[in-house]
């Protein structure tokens, strides 16, 4: 599943521009990603699963010292990115949920983890929990491939089994790229120690100069499509428009733990939320706010919240006269037009809703704002932008792409 002929138009172009574009360093990696929505259960619940890991992310309390028994609720995934990773040599494929807002890859909840000579196992009890969902199992180190056959030996895994994981039915686990710090508590008998993350170690061994990550996804009306790309140890030019700027890491506590940012939010001309921290994050759906910005985004929308499925709904008259969202980040505007506002409508009927209502992706994170986590820019903000998750650097960076003012929705 991964086309050899990606990995070659990579290289050949890196070979080709590498001295004039900085953008490009060396060796990147890069890996096709996959959405899925799991529709098999009529519709899917994404608005619940999302807001049990928000609810998580705000109480940092993705650790194994708060899997607390019986308190987990089963939400399964509904909307995944899936990337394709090896393990083992000769290695096992397994589908992983490419994680930003979380740092431990592990295997096992769907297909068996299957032990080779390069397996190792430490005998360390290791675990996380989602909001949305938990892994338990063992610590083992092996041989992790991305790609073409692009190696990390002696890389830490989690390994689980279809019964020590919840929440996962249809994927075999995580590829964690958030930063290292929410490794810490997740062995058991160990919880200040932290474990070095895939793309940590594809910089200490060797194979890329930074310790940098950057996503493509594209919107889509399709249920299951592979439209995405990581890329590991620098940027896919291919992918994005200009140039990427950059802002730093915000300072601010729970944001700080995560891949977070400062940045204020204008509807059309009005300031909705101030400039404030929160975070970035692939594993969340949709965008959430805080409920101050929130209701006044509900008011200047004149949406009305939707019963059925919990989002915002408007008519089609409110959404002929929906101003761009903007988000402000340094001196960047990041303009989510009226269009990268809205649920896709052709997908309408797998949240539940109506096909002849228009549904935004705009969300309640439940708390208000000034508590160091008032936003999350989830995959609905990241399909209309490139992104770079710089740990070198200390800073996350955005691009617009030819989908940024897209009207596929
Ligand atoms: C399917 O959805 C119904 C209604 O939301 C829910 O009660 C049920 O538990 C779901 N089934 C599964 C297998 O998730
Ligand atoms: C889809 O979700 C249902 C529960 O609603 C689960 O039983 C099933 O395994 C999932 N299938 C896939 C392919 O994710
Ligand atoms: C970001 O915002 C927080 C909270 O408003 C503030 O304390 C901090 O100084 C800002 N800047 C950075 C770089 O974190
Ligand atoms: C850059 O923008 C132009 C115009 O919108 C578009 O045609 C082109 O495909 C974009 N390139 C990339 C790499 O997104």
């Amino acid at each position: 599943m991964f086309p050899a002929v990606s990995l070659l138009t990579t290289l050949l172009l890196t070979l080709s521009i590498a001295a004039s574009l900085v953008e490009i360093r060396n060796s990147p990696i890069t890996l096709p990603i996959a959405r899925k929505l799991n529709v098999s259960n009529g519709t899917i619940n994404l608005l619940e699963r999302d807001k049990a890991r928000v609810a998580a992310i705000k109480d940092r309390s993705f650790s194994t010292l708060n899997r607390r028994a019986g308190s987990i609720p089963l939400i399964n995934e509904a909307v995944t990115y899936i990337a394709q990773v090896g393990v083992g040599s000769p290695a096992t494929t397994y589908n992983l949920v490419v994680d930003t807002g979380s740092s431990n890859t592990w295997v096992g909840a769907t297909t068996a983890y299957v032990q080779t000579k390069t397996s190792v196992n430490t005998g360390q009890p290791v675990g996380v929990s989602y909001g949305s969902g938990y892994f338990f199992g063992t610590e083992y180190t092996d041989t992790v491939t991305l790609g073409s056959g692009l190696t990390i030996t002696s890389q830490s895994i989690g390994v689980s089994t279809p019964s020590t994981a919840s929440g996962f039915s249809g994927v075999d686990g995580i590829l964690g790229l958030g930063p290292l710090v929410l490794t810490e508590g997740t062995l058991e008998d160990e919880p200040t120690t932290m474990i070095p993350t895939v793309t940590q170690n594809l910089h200490s061994q060797g194979t890329i100069s930074e310790i940098v990550v950057s996503v493509s996804f594209e919107p889509t009306t399709s249920l299951t499509v592979t439209n995405g790309e990581l890329t590991f140890g620098g940027t896919d030019a291919t992918k994005y428009n200009g140039s990427i700027a950059y802002t730093p890491l915000t300072t601010a506590n729970p944001a700080l733990y995560y891949w977070g940012i400062n940045e204020s939010i204008t509807y059309g001309t009005t300031t909705i939320l101030s400039a404030t921290a929160g975070i970035v994050d692939t594993g969340t759906t949709l965008i959430y706010i805080a409920t101050d910005a929130f209701d006044k985004y509900q008011s200047a929308t004149g949406a009305t919240l939707d019963g059925t499925t919990g989002f915002l709904r408007i008519t089609s008259t409110q959404y002929s006269a929906l101003k761009n969202l903007d988000f402000n980040v340094g001196s960047n505007t990041y303009v989510l037009t009226p269009n990268g506002q809205i649920w896709p409508r052709a997908l309408n009927i797998y949240i539940g809703g109506s096909s002849s209502s228009v549904y935004l992706v705009v969300n309640d994170i439940g708390t208000t704002s000034g508590q160091g986590l008032d936003f999350i820019n989830g995959y609905t903000f990241l399909e209309r932008f490139y992104s770079v998750f710089d740990t070198t650097n200390s800073r996350v960076g955005f691009a617009t792409t030819k989908y940024t003012y897209a009207t596929t929705n």
